[in-house]
């Protein structure tokens, strides 16, 4: 057991996901267990810089495990990109008495952290919080299931409108450089075609899926666009197309920032209860500067070098089922 560490700091960075309640009351219902303190420091990197940093009990994290967002809140620091803000954040954790931090976030948070300890040697462990799963280190990410069912619950719903009205749907979801939530969502809804950043499909390639749809005398039609695909913004795409299909009339569905919110699911509660306890075990062990994740249904521990070097990408092989299931 690492005596040292009596003070731990959590935050929550980046984008928030839905799960990442969850994550902040396992870390502190297991702190609490082994007697060390747990501080919140509100508004991630920022609230560092900042010194917005309390104290945080069990009865804090009361009654979270279900809520969406994060009771920590949540920023996209430019500050912690400078040396200046780091320095302060540093001086504002030193001032506090504070011995580790858990940070839950995704890349840019573990690039900020792992530049942290380059500078101060600060003991960092990271929890992969984001709705993207473009983690390495982890097979799943807290929130991308639940925002996965978010997005699959309301194409659901366009199907009954494309249904009714023989229509093609160009639905663009969120992943700006990821195309898991696409892709998962795509299989899940049984839609025709998925668009994604890591896999490049031609225009022509489009077209002639679409056709063949056509040919098979398909009523209707979904297509799923990851943000970042490499054809271009989803409504451009819809419109190049539509010039060349006229048998569809073609509409687009943006779900946007929906997908970040809401109750998690079963699978991200568990998933954030499993790392958040898996984070103090790693600070007691004395493992830091590394990301807790779960790979076949074991915890892993992960440098943040690694983590943030490597990209995960999806299967070919799940790319390939997604195409042969939707013609
Ligand atoms: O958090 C990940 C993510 O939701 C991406 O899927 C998306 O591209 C991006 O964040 C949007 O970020 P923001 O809310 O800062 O516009």
């Amino acid at each position: 057991m690492n005596e040292k560490i009596k003070r731990i700091g959590i935050f929550t960075s980046g984008g928030d996901a839905p799960g990442m309640n969850a994550a902040i009351r396992a870390v502190t219902r297991a702190a609490n267990f082994y007697d060390l303190h747990v501080y919140g420091i509100y508004g991630g990197y920022e609230g560092l810089i900042d010194g917005d940093i309390r104290r945080l009990e069990t009865s804090d994290v009361a009654n979270i495990i279900q809520r969406g967002g994060t009771i920590l809140k949540t920023s996209r620091s430019e500050r912690f990109l400078t040396v200046e803000g780091r320095r302060t954040a540093y001086e504002n954790l030193l001032a506090q008495d504070i011995d580790a931090m858990v940070a839950i976030g995704g890349d840019g948070t573990f690039r900020g952290a792992l530049q942290f300890y380059k500078e101060t040697q600060f003991p960092v462990v990271g929890l992969p919080g984001t709705i993207d799963n473009d983690l390495y280190g982890t097979d799943f990410t807290i929130g991308f299931y639940t925002a996965v069912d978010t997005a699959v619950e309301a194409v659901d719903k366009i199907r009954d409108t494309a249904d009714s009205h023989n229509r093609l749907f160009f639905i663009e979801v969120m992943g700006r450089h990821s195309g898991y939530i696409a892709l998962y969502t795509a299989v899940a809804s049984g839609a025709s075609a998925v668009l994604i950043p890591e896999y490049d499909t031609s225009f022509d390639e489009l077209v002639e899926n679409i056709n063949r749809s056509l040919k098979r005398k398909k009523l209707f039609g979904l297509v799923i666009v990851a943000e970042g695909n490499k054809l271009g913004s989803t409504v451009e795409i819809a419109e190049k197309l539509q010039e060349k299909i006229k048998d569809y009339d073609i509409r687009v569905s943006i779900f946007g920032h929906i997908q970040r919110g809401g109750s998690p699911c079963a699978y991200d509660r568990m998933l954030a209860s499993r790392l958040g306890y898996a984070t103090i075990n790693a600070l007691l062990e004395g493992k830091f500067n590394c990301m807790a994740g779960i790979i076949n249904d074991v915890v892993v521990y992960t440098p943040f070098e690694q983590t943030v070097q490597l990209k995960k990408n999806p299967e070919q092989e799940l790319i390939k089922m997604a195409e042969i299931l939707g013609l």
